[in-house]
């Protein structure tokens, strides 16, 4: 009995000892907590008032976790930008202050992953792994830490590598009316970039979720999903989501360029991206300009893409190329979101419905379109042949429109229209085909060589296939100078055009059997 309470003794006086400790070394802290209330919701946006102390663009938090940056700081209320559905949210709900700006986790675990902004997984599977978090709005590198461009990024199409070249760090806009092949083309080149040590981003803005779903299962069924992350803001999601969206992506590319990684990011497209910054800016209040967009629209463009370079040596050396991509309404691209890509970009591929009808494929208007980087970056062996294809073909267009009226056309006329039919048909490539340097410098050394020129048209595809294949014979330490930075060199050359002569031999018509020649004469 004695034993029990002695024990029973002790034990309290251990327990009581602890409290006593606990109670000594407890120091009541104030921790301040600001909290305002919202006092309007309407698309996408909320007023809020009573946060005096909160910084421009910071996070702000409702009820049920959802978020809302703070872009208009006005004297007695706030405008916040919502981040998610706001269908909950009322007037009357209490608002946080974070302290903090949008940040996004970053890391290798997004590889292969289909994210929102905000990093939750959309692929059903769960949370990505990552460790860092980086803000979205960043600053761009400094000058003093970039590098000129000057290693290609091959897209594995003929008409870009060949005649409007891209760099890796450059900064290329694709532009065309809806359906003329621009999200084809930069999905091309997404998979052109398998073996080329190249991680992608895939930003969908303000797309339709059929149409992204399409394109994560092309991606996924070509491979191409294990160096590529997708981030996605659907159509229908919160204009505020639709509108950092950009920002996140470039902040989750810069996290692999930073560590000296090629990175290529795509965003799927800037016009859906302007219209939900006009419709935010629209609600708030903040004054339209041209075509109602806000006057800082070319700002927030120029911001974002500067973010893509290539960065020099001791910063890494790696490299951010972006592909924004901009719808233009009935070919006009003198309006005003078009003009400002065009500006601010290294160059642009514009894409024209009228080739497309055709089934000119991919739609490139050469003659519209331009690279003022990439050529430097240019494999050698393209420079040698692409001037000559460029001009060759911008005579041919001028000559064709003349040709349409039946006019009777002296011999050279007729020849440099036969050229360029058939630079127009070698150029040709269906989706999803990505064809390879050694490839495409075989093809194009053979047009330019006149070797296609005595194929009859139709079967100048056949013919092209056919050359293609025969590419193949070219030997390993030929097709290794061609993808390294030296000239082509005239044995290199003649060794892959006798190759070609042998592949084309039997598609070649004999002079007097020639159907156009005929038509000609
Ligand atoms: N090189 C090509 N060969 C064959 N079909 C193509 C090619 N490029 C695009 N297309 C087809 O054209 C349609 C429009 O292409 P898409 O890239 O979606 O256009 P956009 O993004 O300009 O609206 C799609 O059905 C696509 O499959
Ligand atoms: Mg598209």
């Amino acid at each position: 009995m004695n034993i029990a309470h002695e024990n029973l003794q002790g034990a309290l006086d251990r327990v009581f000892d602890g409290i006593h400790q606990a109670q000594a070394t407890f120091i009541p802290q104030l921790t301040l907590r600001e909290v305002g209330f919202v006092t309007n919701v309407s698309t996408g946006i909320a007023t809020v008032s009573g946060l005096p102390g909160v910084g421009s663009e910071e996070l702000l938090k409702f009820p049920g976790g959802l978020l809302g940056i703070a872009f208009n700081l006005d004297e007695d209320e706030i405008g916040v930008i919502l981040l998610g559905d706001y269908q909950a949210l009322h007037a009357g709900d209490e608002v946080e202050r974070t302290g903090r700006v949008m940040d996004v986790a970053v890391g290798d675990g997004l590889l292969g992953r289909v994210i929102d902004p905000l990093g939750n997984p959309l692929d059903g599977k769960g949370m990505p792994s990552t460790g860092l978090r980086l803000p979205v709005e960043r600053a761009a590198p400094p000058i003093m830490d970039r590098a000129p461009v000057t290693v290609p990024l091959q897209t594995g199409l003929k008409v870009i590598d060949a005649l409007i070249p891209i760099g890796r760090g450059q900064r290329e806009l694709i532009l065309g009316d809806r359906q003329t092949g621009k999200t084809a083309i930069a999905i091309d080149a997404i998979l052109n970039q398998r073996e080329q040590n190249v991680l992608c981003i895939y930003c969908a803005i303000g797309q339709r979720a059929s149409a992204v779903a399409k394109v994560v299962a092309n991606l996924r069924e070509k491979g191409a999903m294990d160096y590529t992350v997708v981030v996605v803001a659907e159509g229908n999601d919160a204009p505020g989501l639709v509108y950092i969206t950009p920002y996140a992506a470039t902040s989750i590319a810069e996290y692999f360029m930073e560590k000296g990684r090629d990175v290529l990011i795509v965003f799927d497209d800037l016009t859906q991206h302007a219209r939900a910054y006009r419709e935010l800016s629209l609600l708030l209040r903040r004054p339209p300009g041209r075509e109602a967009f806000p006057g800082d629209i070319f700002y927030i463009h120029s911001r974002m893409l500067e973010r893509a370079t290539h960065l020099g040596q001791k910063r890494g050396n790696g490299s951010l190329t972006a592909l924004p991509i901009i719808e233009t309404e009935a070919q006009d691209i003198s309006a005003y979101i078009p003009t400002n890509l065009i500006s601010i970009t290294d160059g642009q591929i514009y894409l024209s419905p009228t080739l497309f009808e055709l089934g000119v494929l991919p739609a490139v208007d050469v003659g519209k379109s331009v690279s003022r980087v990439g050529g430097a970056a240019q494999r050698a062996a393209y420079r040698a042949v692409a001037g000559n294809i460029k001009l060759a073909y911008a005579q041919f267009e001028e000559l064709e429109a003349f040709a349409k009226f039946g006019t009777r056309l002296d011999k050279s006329t007729r020849q440099s229209i036969d050229h360029g039919q058939r630079i127009r048909a070698c150029l040709k490539q269906s989706e999803s085909q990505p064809v390879s340097l050694l490839d495409q410098i075989a093809v194009l050394l053979a047009l330019t060589a006149g070797l296609f020129d005595r194929v009859p048209l139709e079967k100048v595809n056949d013919a092209e296939q056919a050359l293609r294949k025969a590419a193949a014979e070219i030997s390993p330490d030929v097709a290794e100078r061609l993808s390294s930075a030296s000239e082509l060199s005239d044995t290199d050359r003649k060794a892959i055009l006798e190759i070609a002569t042998r592949a084309l031999a039997s598609f070649q018509a004999s002079p007097d059997d020639r159907s156009d020649a005929k038509a000609a004469a």
